[in-house]
């Protein structure tokens, strides 16, 4: 009776082995984790409301990570300032934080009254229709390079058609 246990133990355990490795096999190829185990992030929706001076701009946009890996967006470089910071904003006040959380199979959005990007002395003024170059940076994936569309000072991803 116990060696007959036994048997069927062990049989039950490679089979379990055989199931996880095959498991394991099949998701690699639907997965979106590169293969060094990095995050990687889509960036859509990203844009810019015309500066009304050059001292300083907000960025908007959405930042996909479709990994099990959770990341954090770090910080954000443009040839359009050297000064770009990552703001929140609380009790209708914008601060600067050092990061933001990006989710594993979620999303960090950042819109109007809420989290943004702010561009800080810029070096030139953006007009509609222009576009306007960032890099995304986060603490496990690659960076991430997104082109803002300026848009007209009042525009609202939420309001328009089709988004
Ligand atoms: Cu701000």
């Amino acid at each position: 009776m116990n060696a007959r246990t036994t048997r069927t133990l062990a049989a039950a355990l490679s089979l379990t082995a055989a199931l996880a490795i095959s498991g394991c096999s099949s998701d690699s190829g639907g997965s979106a984790d590169s293969a060094d185990g990095k995050p990687k992030m889509t960036v859509s929706g990203g844009y810019m409301p015309e500066p009304v001076n050059d001292k300083m701009a907000g960025a908007f946009m959405v930042i996909k990570n479709d990994s099990k890996t959770a990341d954090k967006l770090t910080g954000v470089t443009s040839p359009l300032s050297d000064d770009l910071q990552i703001h929140e904003t609380k009790d209708q006040k914008m601060q600067q934080v050092h990061s933001m959380d990006v989710p594993a199979n979620g999303e960090l959005a950042l819109a109007r009254g809420g989290n943004h990007v702010m561009f800080m002395g810029l070096k030139n003024t953006p007009k509609v229709g222009d576009k306007v170059t960032v890099e995304l940076h986060f603490e496990k994936a690659d960076p991430v390079k997104v082109e803002l569309d300026v848009k007209e000072r009042t525009y609202n991803a939420q309001n328009s058609n089709g988004h």
